[in-house]
């Protein structure tokens, strides 16, 4: 993390947390995925790109989901030996025939736009200032990120880095 944007980061998650603490209390409900996913066996052990499976986040928007062809350019076989029984969903779901789709966790209402682009490329910011430590995530996240849901944190980097802070800017 660079230095203040870091701090102001960590300030944000904290609110974040305070709220995400409120949620649960107040029953906010939690996500499932098809595939529990490991973030770290991929990214940490394996050294996949995170734009080979978000492929979006450098140019578009969207960072995106992958799909599941995507998962079996490696899993068409089984990957270890023996062959792991969570591993083996893949190819289960494959076989059924049922189209994967995973949940987007942390999601803005529809008046909100963000820009993965402007954010990953112009503005230079890893996906780590934003979206923490995800190369050491065991399991798929189950309740958002609150502070990528705050205008007040929104609003705060973009005073501080002398980005726009216009109304349409964010809502269109
Ligand atoms: C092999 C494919 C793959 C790689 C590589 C990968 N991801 Fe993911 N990512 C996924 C899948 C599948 C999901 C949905 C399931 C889950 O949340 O674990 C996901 C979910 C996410 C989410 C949660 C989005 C939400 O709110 O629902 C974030 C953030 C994310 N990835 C960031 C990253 C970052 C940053 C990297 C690189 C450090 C990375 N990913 C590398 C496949 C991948
Ligand atoms: C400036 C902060 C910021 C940075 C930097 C950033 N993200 Fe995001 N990301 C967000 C926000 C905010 C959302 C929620 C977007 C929404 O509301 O739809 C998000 C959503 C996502 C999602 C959910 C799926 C989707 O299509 O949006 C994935 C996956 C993701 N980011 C991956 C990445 C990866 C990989 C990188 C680095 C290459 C990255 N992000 C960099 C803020 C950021
Ligand atoms: C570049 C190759 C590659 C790609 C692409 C890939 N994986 Fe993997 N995956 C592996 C390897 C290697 C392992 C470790 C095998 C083991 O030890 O069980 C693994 C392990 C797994 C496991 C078992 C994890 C555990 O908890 O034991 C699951 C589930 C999985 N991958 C799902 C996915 C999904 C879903 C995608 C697509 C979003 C994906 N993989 C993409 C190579 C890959
Ligand atoms: C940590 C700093 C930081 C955070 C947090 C941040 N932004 Fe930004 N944002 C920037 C910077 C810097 C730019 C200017 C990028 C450029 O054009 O060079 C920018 C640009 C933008 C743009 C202009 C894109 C365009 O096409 O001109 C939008 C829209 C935007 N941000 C929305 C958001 C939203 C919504 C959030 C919160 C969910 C957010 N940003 C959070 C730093 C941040
Ligand atoms: C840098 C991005 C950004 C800018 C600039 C911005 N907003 Fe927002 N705004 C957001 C985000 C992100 C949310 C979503 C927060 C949530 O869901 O609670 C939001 C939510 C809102 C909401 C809904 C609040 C609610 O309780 O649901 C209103 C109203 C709003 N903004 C008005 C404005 C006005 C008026 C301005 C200009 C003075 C402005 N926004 C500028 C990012 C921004």
């Amino acid at each position: 993390m660079t230095g203040a944007r870091g701090l102001r980061m960590v300030h944000a998650l904290c609110v974040g947390l305070l709220t995400a603490v409120v949620a649960a209390c107040s029953g906010e409900a939690t996500v499932t995925q098809p595939i529990a996913f490991n973030h770290k066996i991929h990214v940490t052990d394996e050294k996949i790109p995170c734009t080979d499976c978000h492929v979006g986040a450098e140019k578009d928007v969207h960072a995106s989901l992958p799909s599941l062809s995507r998962c079996l350019l490696c899993h068409m076989k089984p990957q270890s030996n023996p062959p792991n029984p969570r591993e083996q969903r893949v190819r289960e779901l494959a076989a059924s025939r049922e189209p994967v789709r995973w949940t987007q966790v942390t999601r803005n209402p529809g008046h909100v736009y963000f820009s993965h682009r402007a954010h990953v490329s112009l503005a230079k910011m890893p996906c780590r200032d934003c979206h923490g430590d995800v190369a050491s995530w065991t399991e798929p996240p189950t309740k958002p990120v609150q502070a990528l849901k705050s205008m007040g944190a929104c609003l705060s980097c973009h005073r501080d880095e002398g980005a726009s802070t216009a109304c349409a800017t964010c809502h269109q």
